[in-house]
């Protein structure tokens, strides 16, 4: 067998372009400011804001509540803890010797119900921990609205995350932005699948309101920027891009540049729960964030005071551009983190497969012996879903994705971050991957509504001069509805699996 000298890290880790949003910033990196701990670090802008941080030189902790082997290799100077903000004991090892520390918590895929009472408890346990452990600042980046009137649960939460923060002795800075436009941000996302289902877009009324989007780049630059102006501190301020537009414009521009054809029409029909879940339906976003976010719409969200640019006098993006850089880093397949990013690791669908007692009830196993190497056999499991499809009977594919959109879950059309790397935690359509050993394992999770838990298993195991490919199904349920799916799919499956398989090896 030869092996070819192809530097493997380049597909399976994350592309490591450098660019920094922060290059053109007007403040300097200030060398006295010790340790800054990034929370929410598995999310969408703390994944964007720890490289930023690491490039001016700051010493960098993470807060995360799940291990994972992927922040080590994405930010290998980081130093990582664990602790969940509902457990004051574990903020208080997490702040201990910390400088200044970004509060970048939200827990909106809790759903409606739950999330309001979690982030409130974590914003007085953080105030205090960080009080007890005589943090000199903290950031916060939260939501526009004005509290005198009648806010969304989503912003009027945000707003109170960031009184209970400031009721401490702390120093709190505050930016308050509305939508946030990049590649992978949910709002970004709705809008583009939107406009691409629909060649005929409705526009109710309250799509006519008012909203101040900015960029991702500027939101990391206000970010950074604050932390370099000791002035901020036990400040709050309004954070936006040059643009004030209604949400039937955000739509409108982005048909414009991406040259669809659109009829935008105004119907009178303007019930919320209903858009809600048709947004959610035709979205890949989950019902738990569309319907907090689309709620927000009702409320005008645009910015009131600008004495941010007295400190960071810097021009921010236009929607326009914004839309531009977006569906650049796509087609650069450079996408850094999405709204799927975080996800959280008590959810029942985090179990991960050696967790599970008493181990899967039910596994599928299908192989094929391979005159191929590994590297060139694991390249092509590498390249499943997303754009490319699943290499044979893509149709039903797309049919179990529909009907899980149907019932609300994450359905096929979240795709894939990057076409060409994968690491630990990335999507794949409605898989999560749980396990990857480059070469030898791909593990992923399923995601999908399922009266189950499932994972499918890729791996490759050197058999003499040879390589077996395995692809194996794990099931486990404990309901008879959750028996009868299996037995009703084990046909397809092995229709599916066994064709899967083959044409893994065929295209490696
Ligand atoms: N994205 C936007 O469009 C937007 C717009 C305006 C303002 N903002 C604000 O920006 C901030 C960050 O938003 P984002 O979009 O980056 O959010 P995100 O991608 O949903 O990430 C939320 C983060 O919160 C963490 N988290 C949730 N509950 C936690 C807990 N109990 N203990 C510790 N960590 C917990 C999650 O960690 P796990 O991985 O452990 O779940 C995750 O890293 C939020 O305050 C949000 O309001 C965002």
């Amino acid at each position: 067998m030869t092996h070819e000298p192809i530097n493997k890290s380049l597909l399976y880790k994350l592309a490591k372009r450098e660019y920094r949003y922060t290059q053109d910033l007007p403040s300097k990196p200030d060398p006295s400011i010790g340790t800054v701990l990034v929370t929410g670090a598995s999310g969408y802008i703390g994944g964007r804001l720890i490289p930023e941080l690491l490039s001016r030189g700051y010493r960098v902790r993470i807060m995360v509540r799940g291990r994972s082997p992927e922040y080590h290799e994405l930010w290998p100077s980081v130093e990582p803890v664990y602790a969940d903000a509902l457990d004051i004991d574990q903020l208080r090892a997490a702040l201990d010797g910390v400088h200044t520390a970004y509060y970048l918590i939200h827990s909106l895929l809790l759903g409606r119900k739950d999330f309001e009472a979690a982030d409130l408890q974590a914003a007085i346990n953080f105030r205090i921990a960080a009080q007890a452990k005589g943090v000199k600042r903290i950031i916060y980046l939260g939501a526009l609205g004005d509290m005198r009137t009648k806010l969304s649960s989503h912003l009027r939460n945000r707003i109170r995350v960031a009184e209970e923060l400031r009721l401490g002795e702390v120093p709190v800075t505050i930016l308050r932005a509305a939508i946030i436009i990049g590649s992978g941000s949910a709002s970004y996302e709705i809008i583009k699948h939107l406009v691409n289902r629909l060649p005929l877009v409705p526009i109710p009324k309250w799509a006519l309101n008012k909203c101040q989007p900015i960029a991702v780049r500027d939101v990391i630059k206000y970010l950074v920027g604050v932390l370099e102006i000791p002035e901020t501190a036990g400040r709050s301020f309004d954070i936006g891009g040059s643009d004030v537009l209604t949400y039937a414009d955000m739509m409108k521009t982005l048909a414009e540049v991406r040259h669809q054809k659109r009829v935008f029409l105004f119907v009178p029909f303007a019930n919320l729960g209903f858009y809600s879940y048709y947004a959610s339906f035709l979205t890949p976003i989950p019902a738990a964030i569309t319907g907090s976010l689309m709620e927000g719409i009702k409320n005008e969200v645009i910015c009131h005071d600008e004495s941010i640019k007295g400190f960071l006098p810097f021009e921010p993006l236009h929607y326009r551009e914004a839309i531009v850089g977006a569906l650049t880093r796509e087609e650069q397949d450079n996408v850094r983190t999405s709204w799927f990013s975080a996800y959280p690791p008590a959810h029942e669908l985090a179990i991960k497969l050696h967790e599970l007692a008493p181990g899967p009830q039910y596994t599928a196993r299908y192989s094929i012996l391979s005159r191929k190497n590994s590297w060139l056999l694991f390249a092509s499991i590498c390249k499943i879903g997303g754009k490319e499809g699943w290499f044979t009977h893509n149709w039903m594919w797309r049919l179990r994705g529909w009907l899980d959109r149907a019932l609300l879950g994450v359905g096929t059309s979240r795709g894939r971050r990057s076409q060409t790397t994968l690491t630990i935690s990335d999507v794949i359509d409605f898989w999560r991957i749980e396990d990857l050993k480059p070469d030898i394992r791909l593990l992923l999770r399923a995601e999908m509504k399922l009266p189950g838990k499932a994972w499918l298993e890729f791996k490759i195991d050197p058999e003499g001069d040879r390589n077996r490919l395995w692809v194996v199904a794990h099931y486990y349920t404990e309901s008879f509805f959750g028996r009868l799916y299996w037995y009703i799919f084990l046909p397809f499956h092995h229709f599916i699996f066994s064709d899967l398989i083959r044409q893994i090896e065929k295209r490696s």
